[in-house]
């Protein structure tokens, strides 16, 4: 559609001529061709490989546009007449205007075509949900040596390429207001700076494993549009001196990098536990730096939502402790909410069952073991050749996991 032909060039040409526009105010399909290492930088140039990348366009057609001109040796394509440009923009193309903050922000005042700027921002996700913009910052951080290896230790996920989300992680009332309470805080960081409340976004998850713990976490990131820096204490924890102490820095540096995100730091009493186990300087020095980064880092101003999870609080002593502004617990699911598990993970499987008597059946289960019941019995279905399930199917799957349950615990 050549419309969208011209949308990019007015959009690169009015982003070049207006400093205070950012990234955020290009709309994504655009953005992402645009992304070099580090992010954006003006001036944006417009070739013609980048213009085939982001849209599809008959190339008799843009060269009828009488305010355009492609270079015949570098094949940059340009604007030649701003004015005629604009013209017919407003008659071809107004409702790409009204979901384009940069041209919103130009047209807002152009004769009445009703376009609003704040409007079109809303449409727009943030440069920082895209998965091209996440890679060229990594891109540049690997150019530091120190860093580049620390990369291979955390795992960065962009918020476009997350599939948990909230519809299908199945939380308390209680879990879920916490959850909003983040919500707001990152929606109202400037007010809450204004007013001094720096303390907040350091939450810690506790709870039995396959809770729902990194899920949640993962489905916050996709809901925030923030990317996600996940790691395990234990991936950085060497036997060499002072070397926890460095990655741990380390990690806490490459998130302020990517703010704004969410760093995700699992199997936190990994340090702690290290420490009850032999009382080494290098582990204390560890568990200091923890304490310190944890101290240096806060949402308001950093942009950086802290979370860490933990199967064994109790082994985190009360300094660790208090640094958390929000304590979530994630206790074994009860049964409304194993009901719920049930119904979502059942929802596209043909067949005949009684959840009420499932969720009877799988009392102290956690979501993982209630999701694995359901997996047990879809497959001991297909290999007998159904692609339907019956309740002796779940009935037998439930016994089965109940079986690994009982092995774990009697060793
Ligand atoms: N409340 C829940 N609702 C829906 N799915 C759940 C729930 N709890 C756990 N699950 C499912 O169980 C699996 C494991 O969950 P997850 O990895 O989030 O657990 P975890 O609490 O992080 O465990 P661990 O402490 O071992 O890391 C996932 O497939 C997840 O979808
Ligand atoms: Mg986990």
């Amino acid at each position: 559609m050549i419309a969208k032909v011209v949308e990019l060039l007015l959009t690169a040409e009015i982003f070049n001529r207006n400093e205070n526009l950012t990234e955020d105010d290009i709309p994504k399909e655009i953005r992402k061709i645009f992304y070099t290492n580090g992010g954006i930088r003006r001036p944006l140039v417009v070739r013609e490989n980048l213009l085939k990348a982001a849209v599809n366009y008959d190339d008799r057609e843009l060269k009828k546009l009488p305010f355009v001109d492609i270079n015949n040796f570098n094949r940059q394509i340009k604007i030649t007449s701003f004015d005629l440009a604009v013209k017919w923009m407003a008659k071809n193309g107004v409702e790409l205007i009204r979901r384009n903050p940069v041209l919103a922000y130009f047209y807002e005042n152009y004769d009445s075509l009703g376009v609003s700027y704040s409007e079109a921002r809303k449409y727009n996700k943030p440069k920082h949900s895209d998965a091209e913009w996440l890679k060229s910052m990594i891109e540049e951080l690997r150019k530091d040596e120190s860093t580049a290896e620390m990369l291979d230790l955390v795992r960065i996920f962009s918020p476009e390429e997350i599939e948990d989300n909230f519809s299908q992680v199945v939380l308390e009332e209680y879990q879920l207001n916490e959850i909003r309470k983040i919500e707001t805080a990152i929606e109202e960081r400037e007010w809450l700076r204004k007013v001094g409340l720096r303390e907040v976004g350091k939450l810690l998850f506790i709870g039995p494993p396959g809770t729902g713990k990194t899920t949640t976490a993962r489905a916050l990131s996709k809901k925030l549009s923030m990317p996600l820096v996940e790691v395990k204490l234990s991936m950085i924890t060497s036997q060499f001196l002072g070397e926890t102490s460095k990655n741990i820095e380390k990690v806490f540096e490459i998130a302020k990098k990517l703010t704004p995100c969410i760093l995700f730091i699992d199997e936190f009493d990994y340090v702690a536990k290290t420490r009850t186990s032999d009382e080494h300087a290098a582990v204390k020095r560890a568990v200091n730096t923890l304490l310190k980064s944890i101290d240096e880092i806060n949402l308001v101003d950093d942009g950086v939502l802290l979370i860490a999870a933990t199967n064994h609080p109790s082994l985190l002593d009360s300094a660790v402790w208090r640094r958390f502004d929000k304590i979530v617990e994630f206790p074994e699911p009860s049964e409304s909410v194993r009901r719920r598990i049930f119904e979502i993970t059942l929802s596209k499987i043909p067949g005949n069952y009684d959840i009420d008597r499932l969720v009877e059946m799988t009392s102290g289960f956690t979501g993982a073991e209630v999701k694995l019941v359901v997996r047990e019995a879809v497959l001991s279905a297909l290999v007998e050749g159904r692609k339907e399930l019956t309740m002796d199917d779940l009935v037998k799957a439930v016994q089965d996991v109940k079986g690994r349950l009982d092995l774990k615990n009697s060793y």
